[in-house]
């Protein structure tokens, strides 16, 4: 973590269902019932692996179950064999670009942007970006682009690495490097930003291409147009995303744990979660399983209630990036066939000022689950008394010296409690706080719930057949025949 430490945490999250049950949309009898096929979807979660392992996929079909056991992996490599693992490379490389520049871009899309972004959001000083380089820990700032093809916005990030087109000095702090990311190496989005970030960084080293290849890091599959590049610009260090993990899937690959690294945060502590909830959901019986629960009861609600509209809702600012990463996840894992429920992410109380009369009141399609944190990481601010200027015009004298905590766990239990009175389901997920191995814990249970769910309906989680469309058609507009 940057700036600050977090208290080793092994507390499990937890998944709880009780009002979804008492709201009537989801009966605990049902959940139970769907035990032995639930058993069944995790089994053939896992033989994927298996399958993918001896080459076993069926002609045309996508299979990237590695990213299963992923976090396990890497973590018995770095423990036995470190200084040949992946983990230390990673590590190595996130040490020299943090010691060398004092700004990172992240070039990617989808898969290969939306898990740094949500390790970034969740696990970093919410304004690290704004601090000094020394309340950063010395770590660099990070930015995202190659997500789009936005104009204006390509034109603010070079304003600020190289201000009217010209390059800044070469300060310490006027240096910045560039991660590039993309598992087929050929996205348009992402290829085009590299051109333009390397034509950029290219004239900020004085058109030197030795100074600038250690300032680019490739993070790509083994071949393809981006490792090509990477090869003919000599860049000392790259990454495969390996096979069998799909760019959603990718966030604990150097994708995610490269430049989680290189900002500070404790990629070990995000690993060692995940592990631990492989851990749970291999060994624990369903009706203790926060994977399987969390999937029976949003799959009930779904096909029995019609909630095919999944809110996740966040009891924290820190937390959104995580949603608008799962949108993605189960979006193109599950949205196929005509199928699939439509993730959204909320961030409350924020959003109960605009879609909260919605969800209270409006069609009733929506399953809401909750991720509340149970503490947070600063000490708790509270209500201040106003000064001798005034004489409670705004009518809280009587709250002064209520925490944060204390008003955020008002809103969490006022907001359930109305929800429940309209019989609104709203399931939570229980974080003990807000920190690498909890993060961890979450991502990883996240997707174990996908393609579970995947294997559950007969949808295969794998593969997003149906983006190549819009690739197809911008692309005979770019080259007319
Ligand atoms: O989940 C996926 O595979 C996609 O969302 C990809 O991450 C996204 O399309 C970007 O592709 P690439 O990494 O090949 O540039």
């Amino acid at each position: 973590m940057s700036v600050i430490r977090p208290q080793p945490s092994e507390h499990p999250i937890q998944y709880n269902a009780s009002a979804v049950f008492a709201a009537g949309t989801v009966s605990p009898a049902a959940v139970a019932g769907l035990a032995g096929r639930l058993d069944a979807a995790r089994a053939e979660s896992l033989a994927d692996l298996d399958r993918w392992r001896s080459g076993g996929a069926k002609p045309g079909e996508s299979l990237d179950p590695a990213f299963i056991d992923l976090p396990d992996r890497l973590l018995a490599a770095y423990g036995t064999v470190r200084p040949e693992s992946e983990l230390f490379a990673i590590l190595q490389t996130a040490r020299r670009i943090r010691d060398a520049v004092d700004r990172v871009f992240v070039l990617g899309i989808g898969g290969s942007y939306m898990g740094t972004r949500a390790l970034f959001e969740a696990c970093c000083h919410p304004c690290h970006n704004d601090l000094p380089r020394g309340e950063r820990g010395g770590r660099p700032r990070l930015s995202f682009e190659g997500f789009n093809m936005d104009n204006d916005s390509a034109q603010g990030l070079l304003d600020v690495v190289a201000p009217a087109g010209r390059p800044r000095g070469d300060d310490l702090l006027d240096r910045w490097a560039m991660l590039i990311v993309s598992k087929s190496g050929g996205t348009l989005e992402t290829a085009a930003a590299t051109r333009l970030f390397l034509a950029t960084l290219l004239n900020a080293v004085g058109g030197d291409v030795a100074r600038l290849a250690p300032l680019v890091v490739p993070i790509t599959g083994k071949t393809g147009r981006l490792a090509e590049l990477a090869k003919a610009i000599g860049c000392p260090d790259g990454f495969d995303i390996p096979d069998g993990v799909g760019g959603r899937f990718s966030v604990f690959t150097a994708v995610g744990l490269l430049p989680a690294s290189i900002v500070g945060i404790d990629v070990v502590r995000l690993l060692e979660g995940a592990a631990a909830m492989n851990r749970r959901f291999r060994e624990a019986p369903v009706a203790e399983n926060p994977v399987l629960q969390y999937v029976a009861v949003s799959h009930l609600a779904e096909v029995e209630a019609g909630a095919t509209i999944r809110v996740l809702s966040s009891w924290s600012n820190r937390l959104e990036a995580v949603g608008l990463w799962y949108d993605q996840l189960l979006s193109e894992s599950l949205g196929k066939d005509g199928k699939g429920a439509t993730p959204l992410t909320a961030v409350t109380t924020r959003d109960l000022h605009s879609r909260g009369q919605q969800h209270q009141e409006g069609r009733r399609d929506k399953l809401i689950t909750n991720l509340v944190v149970g503490e947070p990481r600063r000490d708790p601010i509270s209500l201040p008394k106003l000064g001798s200027y005034a004489a409670n015009q705004d009518q809280l004298d009587d709250l002064a010296g209520k925490t944060w905590p204390e008003m955020l766990a008002a809103a969490v239990a006022g907001t359930n409690e109305a929800y429940a009175q309209a019989k609104r389901p709203t399931a939570d997920i229980l974080l003990p706080r807000v920190d690498e191995h909890v993060v961890g814990q979450l991502l990883q249970m996240l997707m174990l719930a996908t393609v579970v769910e995947g294997r559950l309906v007969g949808t295969n989680p794998y593969g997003q057949p149906g983006v190549e469309d819009y690739k197809k058609l911008m692309m005979k507009r770019l080259r007319p025949a």
